[in-house]
């Protein structure tokens, strides 16, 4: 079994994203910036904004926080979104999710300038992804695309199982791993409903968990010699810990790891590369690598 080791991948990456950055300031460019808004308080959201600030320092990126309580109007996060669209000083920006329930999600995502979309997330970003077309992708997708890429793990031809449907990563996830120019797997999507799940997983080569639910994949759902790739992050009470919880995956990785080729770890697999993949979306911001 070989471990994936994300947190030393993400910071290979973004040490290059800053090599990077300094070329293009050297030269007289512009510094990539990246602007957060964040509305409320909830604990996930403050530690992603956080760390994605600090990410940015570690790549050499301006980075802006706009904060709001959670009694803002949807006019009033929709002039935010509007003036950081028209703000040239900023590269890219992102509206932390969840919102709060009286703000529509769709529609904020739908003002967002789809040019400076580094989420990935406004359908016409989607719709191009959908199609092979260069585009901003979603960062978590992105990020197991890049680690099954650095670590060599062969995915032409294989037999790819996505477990979730969520817009975030589920359905982007499949449609890349579909697709000729990423995974060019044979892909099939599974979910709570699916009937013979346990079937469907075990036929996997390369099984990727996104169903939000912890120790949802066992031994007896995975193939000898699988690639297992975790994208659950459930936050579940510890009282060992002194925050009072851990993050848990949706794999049961004691019992999963020693069946598999690639294990990804939770933490310390996905997570740190969706935040990096997010820095590297930046970057091509800046640089108006998809869009003019
Ligand atoms: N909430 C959970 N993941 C994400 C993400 O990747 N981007 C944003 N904007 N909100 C999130």
């Amino acid at each position: 079994m070989n471990l994936i080791d994300g947190k030393a991948t993400a910071a290979a990456i973004k040490a290059e994203i800053k090599e990077e950055v300094e070329k293009i300031v050297a030269q007289g460019g512009k510094r990539p910036h990246l602007a957060a808004v964040l509305v409320g308080h909830d604990g996930g959201s403050e530690t992603y904004v956080k760390n994605k600030v600090l990410a940015c320092e570690a790549c050499g990126f301006e980075s802006t926080l706009i904060r709001y309580e959670d009694d803002i109007t949807e006019e009033e996060l929709l002039d935010c979104v509007s003036r950081l669209n028209s703000d040239s000083n900023i590269d890219g920006f992102i509206v932390q999710l969840p919102l709060p329930r009286h703000i529509n999600e769709q529609k904020v995502i739908e003002a967002i300038d789809y040019r400076k979309d580094v989420d990935g997330f406004h359908p016409i970003n989607v719709g191009r992804m959908a199609i092979g077309l260069p585009c901003f992708i979603s960062a978590t997708p992105l990020g197991i695309l890049t680690l099954l890429k650095r670590y060599g793990i062969p995915t032409s031809g294989k037999k790819c199982v996505v477990l979730g449907r969520s817009n975030i990563v589920g359905k982007p996830m499949a449609q890349l791993m579909m697709q000729k120019q990423y995974g060019d797997s044979t892909v099939t999507v599974c979910h709570s409903r699916s009937l013979n799940l346990k079937e469907e997983c075990r036929q996997a080569d390369i099984l990727i968990a996104a169903i939000g639910r912890p120790d949802f994949v066992t031994a007896d759902m995975v193939k000898e010699g699988a690639t297992v790739i975790d994208v659950g992050t459930t936050r579940v009470p510890d009282a060992t810990r002194k925050s009072g919880f851990r993050l848990n995956g949706d794999v049961k990785f004691d019992e999963v790891a020693p069946k598999c080729a690639y294990i990804t770890p939770v933490p310390g697999g996905v997570g740190p590369m969706t935040i990096c993949m997010l820095m590297l979306n930046t970057l091509s911001a800046g640089k108006h690598e998809f869009y003019n």
